[in-house]
């Protein structure tokens, strides 16, 4: 059965390329890796650390390369300026999302983030944006910071060898099901902490770049579960119930005083009762990748985080000279230190530059044949942005591969001479991330307090000698520094009394 569908599939796949080779000849693609005959470079995109392969291969093809995954058209860009000209200028055209077979088989599809572009699309980012925009985010604070104390007396407990890192998963997902859905949890024993971990296992895995054939070869989604080599079905079979529960279980919990009780509270006025429950589903569909998207990102910008700082006691020194002297030692730093704290600021810019969280992005699609530089782009191409790379781009980053938070300083302010890495860590056009301002709200407070209350250190082994404390980038879509060789120590009495203060 299975040598069936995959023979007729090359078969009409060879067609398909011939007919387009013949169609492209007069019409020049941009360079890229040779592939092999009918199934292009399918091989070529299952890499171990892919943004370092695609970064390398632009030093021979250029900021614009063109691949082939059977019929799939793939563009890969590597410079911040084509990114920004195709995604950003013509975003009119490069908005939407490539269809994909896996996302439908696991159940992803309601995520907007991998939504085509469309009616659809538009009513569930404008539900995100009314809760998400620079304006509203600031209502959150609240929550925010007294889950961030909380969190900040867990590591005055934590004083083993290395810290628990798991902490720092549970205080993004404690956050985000109180700010969403209302939702209380009490520790990662939670059921919504294990649903929620093995969904963002399933979406590391499902998006893959390359590595399930069924998106290029929809055929295959047909092939039975009990054929041997059906990996795929069965993945997707598993993945399914999981998933579901993560979009169901806390939307249908939803209590007061949450972004989910307003929007539906909205949608009560509504008086067609049709209208209402497609409402309803898109409320549900938007809340569901808030949920989603806060918790795996923000935790990886956090674990890069930690690293920088267990590596660089003299980074650590300077951002507390400006700590003590705009926060003093009397109390913790709020959310109005914000615009006087120049040089935390530029810590988080150094995280999302360093070890950007996705690395490759989300891939956009174009809707519509054009021309870019005089090489022609295929609608129907997937764009894939190598943040990696722009964000490790020498010209614009000396020496890109240290931590080094002082790039974005100048006369002790933010130089704006430099990019900004947000406008590429956070994606690009009408898709870039709605949730960046609630994620570096987030982000902040953490950086702030641990750095005016906690030494960070690398962990130690059996025998108290320190662990080299440098990460690697890993993992996916969502990627992690690893490993995690960090632990805390408060800084002073005075500043564990702070700590403990909190809880009154
Ligand atoms: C460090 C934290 C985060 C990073 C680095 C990040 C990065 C990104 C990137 C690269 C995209 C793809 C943009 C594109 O297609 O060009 C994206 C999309 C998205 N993000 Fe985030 N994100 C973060 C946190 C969050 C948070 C906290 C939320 C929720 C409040 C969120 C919600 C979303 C949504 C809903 C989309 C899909 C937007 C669309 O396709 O229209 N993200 N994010």
């Amino acid at each position: 059965m299975s040598s069936t569908v995959s023979l007729i599939v090359l078969t009409v796949s060879s067609i398909v390329v011939l007919a387009l080779k013949r169609a492209n000849r007069l019409r020049p693609l941009p360079p890229g890796p040779p592939g092999w005959p009918i199934i292009g470079n399918l091989f070529d995109l299952q890499q171990e650390l892919p943004w370092i392969t695609y970064s390398n291969w632009s030093k021979t093809y250029g900021s614009i390369m063109f691949l082939r995954a059977l019929t799939t058209p793939i563009v890969i860009v590597s410079s911040a300026d084509i990114a920004f000209d195709l995604m950003d200028k013509r975003s009119a055209i490069y908005s939407s999302k490539p269809a994909s077979v896996v996302d439908e088989m696991i159940g992803w599809d309601f995520a907007l983030s991998l939504m085509p572009y469309g009616q659809r699309w538009r009513n569930i980012r404008k539900k995100t944006h009314e809760h998400f925009h620079q304006m509203v985010t600031p209502n959150y604070h609240s929550k925010q910071m007294k889950h961030i104390q909380a969190f900040l007396r867990h590591c005055l407990a934590d004083t083993a060898k290395q810290f628990d890192s798991s902490q720092v998963r549970q205080l993004l997902a404690t956050i985000v099901l109180d700010v969403v859905y209302g939702i209380r949890i009490k520790d990662m024993d939670d059921d919504y902490i294990k649903n929620i971990v093995e969904t963002l296992e399933v979406f590391g895995e499902s998006k893959t770049f390359g590595k399930y054939w069924v998106d290029f070869m929809p055929l295959l989604k047909y092939v039975p579960q009990w054929v041997p080599g059906a990996v795929f079905v069965k993945f997707a079979a598993r993945s399914r119930p999981v998933v579901e529960e993560m979009l169901n279980r806390p939307f249908n919990a939803t209590s007061n005083n949450c972004i989910t009780a307003s929007m539906l509270a909205k949608i009560e006025l509504q008086p067609d009762i049709e209208k209402r429950k497609e409402e309803e589903t898109h409320a549900k569909h938007a809340t569901g990748v808030i949920y989603a998207a806060t918790v795996e990102s923000t935790y990886s910008l956090l674990q890069t985080f930690f690293c920088g700082m267990a590596m660089s006691p003299d980074i650590q020194q300077r951002a507390r000279q400006e700590l003590d002297s705009v926060v003093g030692p009397e109390r913790l730093p709020t959310y109005d230190d914000q615009d006087r704290l120049p040089y935390v600021q530029a810590i988080f810019m150094e995280c999302l530059r360093w070890m950007p969280t996705i690395p490759l992005g989300i891939p956009h699609s174009v809707i519509q044949d054009g021309y870019y530089n005089g090489y022609f782009i295929p609608s129907g191409t997937i764009i894939i942005p190598n943040a990696w790379h722009m964000l490790h781009n020498p010209e614009e980053y000396p020496e890109p591969d240290k931590f080094n938070p002082g790039r974005f300083i100048k006369d002790g302010e933010i130089n704006p001479e430099i990019r900004d890495p947000a406008t590429i860590a956070f994606g690009f056009g009408r898709r870039i991330c709605p949730g960046r301002h609630f994620a570096k709200d987030t982000a902040f407070l953490v950086i702030a307090s641990i750095l005016h209350a906690f030494d960070v250190k690398p962990s130690v082994d059996e025998n108290g000698f320190e662990l080299d404390p440098t990460p690697q980038l890993q993992g996916s879509i969502i990627s992690f520094p690893s490993p995690l060789n960090y632990r805390l120590k408060s800084r002073s009495e005075a500043a564990e009394k702070l700590v403990r203060a909190t809880e009154l």
